[in-house]
Formats: structure tokens, C-alpha cells, sequence
């Protein structure tokens, strides 16, 4: 596995794999790596003949008052973990070589629709922070797909929506959500939780899974049964942010005609902000 944290360097091995006729799948990620990052470079392994992780902590999605400081960095580990899955080249890149002038008049790719509430309500310029920075990487590296969870659903319908809205020649993949045994999706804040906080923050799943059967069901007053859903959280120790049911590709609130649907949530556990989705068709 190649190790570069130079754009030079990476750009010049890159042509060299498109002069040998090498297709490249993309897994851009934040570190801290977890077996949801690894099915991501799993699935790239399979769709590419070379596979680029790029891990970088990007301080232009982080709001003022967010953990970027404290952001959990394991640089050593991830990079054991990405050679035993053959990963091709690892880009790790410093703040100055994604944002040589700054933050302060970085041009930027904002997302209209998709972006706005939920996540994007929350956390105002998380999502022009999140497509700037999948826009350079994708512009570095040319992939010919580019893999990302479904855990950060919302995330996944921005990047899907801005490359299809700037005719970027990539393909997006998404990937299923891997969780604990007990249905916790994992993430890398789930290091800040205590054991026993883990414990509370399963439910947040569980609810979700309530309430997908009850919609299977037949249940289709969406303000009662999201409103219901909360107060399990609450019940649970968990403080709701934000719980809807969505149609699936616009993140519009669901009307009754939709059948391709989405329930998206955050809550918090302490200062811990934990989200999660499942996605139901209904039939
Ligand atoms: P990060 O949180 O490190 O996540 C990197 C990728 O791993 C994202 O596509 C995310 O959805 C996926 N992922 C995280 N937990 C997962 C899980 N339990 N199962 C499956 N996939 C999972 O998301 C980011 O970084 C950043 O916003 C980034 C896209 C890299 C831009 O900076």
C-alpha cells in the first residue's frame, strides 16, 4: 500500500493506472476507521482495479462549536487495517494541502433541497463542507466510483444529488450499515460513549424498527407515529433532534403517496449527537 499525502505524487500515479487502462474506486473517510469504513473498502475492492481510501478530517464541515479538536485520530491503526485489505494507496493529506489559502475565501459546492433540515438544519454549512471537500477529492483522484454508507443517509442523497446536478463522471455506491450485535450502527463517536451509554443508545435503532413495522402494518398518520417514536427515545435517555419519515431520494417530508420511504433520526446521549435511518418500502 502507497502511503501519499502529497497532490503531486498522487496525481502522477493516478495517470499512471489511467494509462494502464486501471479502473479506481474512491472510499473517502475521516479516519478512526471501524468495520463500516472496511465494508466500504470491501465493496470498492470488488467494483475497481485500485482502490484509493483518502482519510481526512475536514475542518470545513465542523460548526464552531463541534469536536473537530477532539476528533477521534488513529492514523497507525487505520492504516494496519487498510494494507490487510489491500488497499492501493492511503491519501492522507494536511489541512494546507486541501485548503492552501484557507477557509476563509474558499470557493465552495453547496447542495440546494437535499441539504437543507435534518443534519443540514442542525448543523448549518456541514453539508457545503461536506460537498466541497468530496468535490477536490474527486478531483484529485478521478474515480470511477466512489463508495459511501447509508448510515450518513442524508449525506449519500447530497453527493448523489450534486454529482448527478454537476455532471460528475462518477459513480456513486451505497453501503449497507454495518452495526453491533446490537443493532447500534457503528460510528466513530461511538468511542465517546460509556458502556453503559452504548447500551442506552441502542434504542435509537430499535425505535426506528418499531415504527417500520408499524408503517408495514398499514399505520400512515406520520405525526403520530413520529411523535410516538420520540417519546421511546426520550423513555430510552435519549434526547430526540430530529425523527421524520421521508420519501427516500428527496428527503421531502412523506405524503401518503410515497412508497419508497426513509426514517431519518438524531438524537442526543450526553453531548453525543448518535443518527441512524432505515429505510422501508411500502407496498
Ligand atoms: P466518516 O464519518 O469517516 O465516514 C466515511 C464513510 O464511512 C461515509 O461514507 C460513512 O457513511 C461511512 N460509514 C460510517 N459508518 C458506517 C457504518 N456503520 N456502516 C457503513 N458505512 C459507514 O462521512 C464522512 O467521514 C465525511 O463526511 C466524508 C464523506 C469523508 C467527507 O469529509
Amino acid at each position: 500500500m502507497q502511503s501519499i499525502t502529497e497532490i503531486k505524487s498522487l496525481r502522477s500515479q493516478i495517470k499512471a493506472w489511467r494509462q494502464a487502462g486501471l479502473n479506481i474506486a474512491l472510499v473517502p473517510t475521516m479516519g478512526n476507521l471501524h468495520q463500516g469504513h472496511f465494508s466500504l473498502v470491501e465493496k470498492a475492492k470488488n467494483l475497481a482495479d485500485k482502490v484509493v481510501v483518502s482519510i481526512f478530517v475536514n475542518p470545513m464541515q465542523f460548526g464552531e462549536n463541534e469536536d473537530l479538536d477532539n476528533y477521534p485520530r488513529s492514523l497507525n491503526e487505520d492504516k494496519q487495517g487498510l494494507a490487510e485489505l489491500n488497499t492501493d494507496i492511503v491519501f492522507t493529506p494536511s489541512v494546507d494541502t486541501i485548503y492552501p489559502n484557507g477557509l476563509g475565501e474558499q470557493s465552495y459546492v453547496d447542495v440546494p433541497g437535499v441539504s437543507m433540515g435534518y443534519c443540514g438544519g442542525s448543523r448549518p454549512g456541514h453539508f457545503r463542507g461536506v460537498a466541497t471537500v468530496v468535490t477536490k477529492l474527486f478531483n484529485l483522484v478521478q474515480p470511477d466510483f466512489a463508495c459511501f454508507g447509508e448510515k450518513d443517509f442524508q449525506q449519500l442523497q447530497v453527493i448523489k444529488t450534486m454529482t448527478r446536478d454537476l455532471s460528475i463522471p462518477v459513480e456513486i455506491i451505497g453501503v449497507a450499515t454495518c452495526r453491533e450485535v446490537s443493532g447500534l450502527a457503528m460510528s466513530s463517536r461511538n468511542g465517546y460513549l460509556t458502556d453503559q451509554q452504548k447500551d442506552t443508545a441502542k434504542a435509537l435503532f430499535a425505535t426506528l424498527k418499531n415504527l417500520a413495522t408499524q408503517l408495514q402494518q398499514g399505520a400512515r398518520d406520520f405525526e403520530i407515529l413520529t411523535n410516538e417514536a420520540k417519546q421511546q427515545l426520550e423513555k430510552a435517555g435519549l434526547i430526540p433532534d430530529y425523527l421524520t419519515i421521508a420519501e427516500r431520494s428527496t428527503l421531502k417530508p412523506a405524503t401518503l403517496n410515497d412508497s419508497h420511504l426513509v426514517i431519518l433520526a438524531a438524537a442526543y446521549l450526553g453531548s453525543v449527537r448518535l443518527i441512524d435511518n432505515l429505510q422501508v418500502d411500502l407496498t
